[in-house]
């Protein structure tokens, strides 16, 4: 289907008719350790890879080498398709923490979210990306003012659509509570999935036993089901399991 770009996850693009929907926002959203950042770096690679769509990465908290490394481990070479112009990793983590980098793509220290947001753009329209992603959003805003933060996320929602890509905005869960950190993000995204570890069957009295699970929450013009699928990293990375149960 031509209104949909598939995530390349393997089970999770036939639970939301055939995949995200096109030049739409998605908020990835659960806590620490769930695996956004490994579902987003197969949604880039699976791109540029098996669809030949051009995809952005923007990272605000790992550097470009770390993701680089992590991607590795299940075999995506990043460094092959950034060659080819076909995946770029924008270093918004380096500089503006005060250490250098010697990236290609990076913003300067001292860069507001308008420029960050017309570099992001500018690259977009260069490589004609088709898929981007923002790890995180929380990393992403200077302001704890809620005021700025409204007007730059509709900011970011603006340039986001301007792009026609179809992207994937992480952001964080925090003691279970919610599944966005401002509640703004919501407003500019047409789907939320949620990444979460849930307490499984105890093998024995106080050894709680964890399972990987993941949730649809909300997407707009798709059937999908309200349920929690489980879900396992394996060496191909992020695997769902649409038969699965979790309880
Ligand atoms: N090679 C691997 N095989 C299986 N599981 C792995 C592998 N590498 C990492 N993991 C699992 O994935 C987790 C990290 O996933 P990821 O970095 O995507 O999480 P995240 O949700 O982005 O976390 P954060 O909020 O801290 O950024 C690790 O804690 C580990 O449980
Ligand atoms: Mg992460």
């Amino acid at each position: 289907m031509d209104d949909r770009v598939k995530t390349g996850i393997k089970g999770l693009d036939e639970l939301i008719g055939g995949g995200l929907p096109k030049s739409s926002s998605i908020l990835l959203s659960g806590e620490a350790g769930t695996g956004k950042t490994i579902f987003s770096l197969q949604y880039i690679y699976s791109g540029a890879k098996d669809f030949g769509e051009a995809g952005i990465y923007v990272t605000f908290e790992e550097k470009p080498e770390e993701l680089r490394r992590e991607a590795l481990q299940f075999g995506w070479d990043l460094k092959k398709y950034e060659d080819e112009k076909k995946i770029v990793i924008l270093d918004a983590a380096s500089l503006r923490v005060g250490v250098p980098t010697d990236e290609n793509f990076y913003v300067k220290s001292d860069v507001d979210i308008k420029s960050l947001l017309s570099r992001l753009y500018e690259i977009a329209i260069d490589i004609d990306a088709k898929r981007i992603v923002i790890d995180s959003l929380p990393a992403f805003f200077f302001s704890d003012e809620p005021e700025n933060m409204r007007d730059d996320i509709y900011m970011m929602g603006r340039v986001l659509t301007e792009t026609k890509a179809t992207s994937i905005l992480i952001t964080e869960i925090i003691n279970g509570q919610g599944y966005s950190r401002f509640g703004y993000e919501e407003f500019i995204t047409r789907g939320v999935i949620t990444m979460h570890l849930v307490e499984g069957e105890k093998a024995m009295p106080r050894m709680a036993e964890y399972k990987r699970s993941i949730f649809i929450r909300k997407m707009r013009e798709t059937n999908h089901k309200i349920k929690q699928y489980p879900f396992s990293i394996s060496k191909e990375g992020i695997v769902v399991y649409p038969q699965g149960e979790i309880y």
